[in-house]
């Protein structure tokens, strides 16, 4: 269902790898909400190919950059600016830890794939909004979000030093919103969202255990990536002016449950 939230706005969108990825969904859902925006991605993905598919059917360009390079960041900004004049929104959709692909457990990290992880999955952020701070790219009431997972909080062992990565995420969202708020009334938030069948999610060890214990701990079910997508929408409309610096659970109420009837069955 589409009711034009998002008619006349302009954005970037980080992170569509295939038609599983939260910011594929994104996309989709920005094209059925009257937006336009750039999709951006790492050069290797986008070698991939899958990203032209969702370009034709958004009727948008893609522009590769990878998230931890300035350089590549200010090439898109420019590309931004050159086809939008400034822009409304940006997605942050970047996650990818070299500890968890090669199995390495957490209390025997590589310390190079640990900086990496960190690199690609928090820092990125905070270059993302230093380039778009600099280069004054952001319209006055533009929002700007990331996607994160509440192992930022609480333990899930084999989340591995992810676990870590989004809590520098979130940090850099409050730190920064604060910042961007006072600048330009740009608003950056951080959605904390279910586990999640994709490329990222799917590579965590033990991924279906994980992801059918949430499914029973939460009063409404895992969110689906679609059901992301909706919340994203939300953010980035004029609806949620006010909402900034926080986290927000997007995860069917899994954080406030200590435990629920359906796993409680599971130990009678
Ligand atoms: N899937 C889940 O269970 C889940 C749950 C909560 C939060 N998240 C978060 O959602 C976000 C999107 O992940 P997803 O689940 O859609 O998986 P995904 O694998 O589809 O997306 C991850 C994306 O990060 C991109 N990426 C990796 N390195 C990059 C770099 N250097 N520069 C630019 N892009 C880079 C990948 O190419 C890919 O498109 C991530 O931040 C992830 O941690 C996922």
């Amino acid at each position: 269902m589409s009711t034009n939230l998002l008619k006349g706005k302009k954005g970037i969108i980080f992170g569509a790898l295939n038609e599983h990825s939260i910011a594929w969904k994104v996309a989709e859902r920005a094209y059925e909400e009257g937006a336009e925006f750039i999709l951006t991605n790492a050069p290797v993905a986008i070698r991939m190919g899958e990203l032209d598919e969702l370009a034709q059917k958004t009727n948008s360009d893609v522009i590769p950059a990878d998230a931890t390079s300035i350089e590549d960041l200010e090439k898109l900004f420019d590309a931004a600016t050159k086809k939008f004049g400034k822009i409304d929104f940006i997605l942050h959709s970047i996650g990818m830890s070299l500890n968890v692909r090669k199995g390495i457990p957490y209390t025997e990290n590589n310390y190079e794939y640990y900086m990496k992880g960190m690199d690609i999955s928090a820092i990125s952020f905070h270059k993302v909004m230093k380039v778009a701070m600099q280069k004054d790219v952001m319209n006055d009431w533009g929002s700007i979000l990331a996607l994160s997972y509440i192992a930022a909080q609480r333990v899930f062992p084999n989340y591995n030093d992810m676990s870590n990565a989004k809590a520098l995420l979130e940090s850099i969202a409050r730190n920064f919103g604060y910042h961007f708020g006072i600048d330009k009334k740009v608003r950056v938030n951080t959605i904390s969202q279910s586990p999640t069948a994709t490329t990222a999610g799917s590579g965590v060890k033990g991924f279906d255990a994980f992801i059918n214990y949430a499914e029973d701990m939460s009063p409404l079910g895992n969110a689906s990536a679609l059901a992301c997508a909706d919340y994203c929408i939300s953010l980035f409309s004029d609806l949620t002016k006010y909402v900034t610096m926080q986290n927000l659970f997007h995860d069917g109420g899994f954080s406030n449950v200590g435990v629920s009837q359906k796993v409680m069955d599971k130990f009678m």
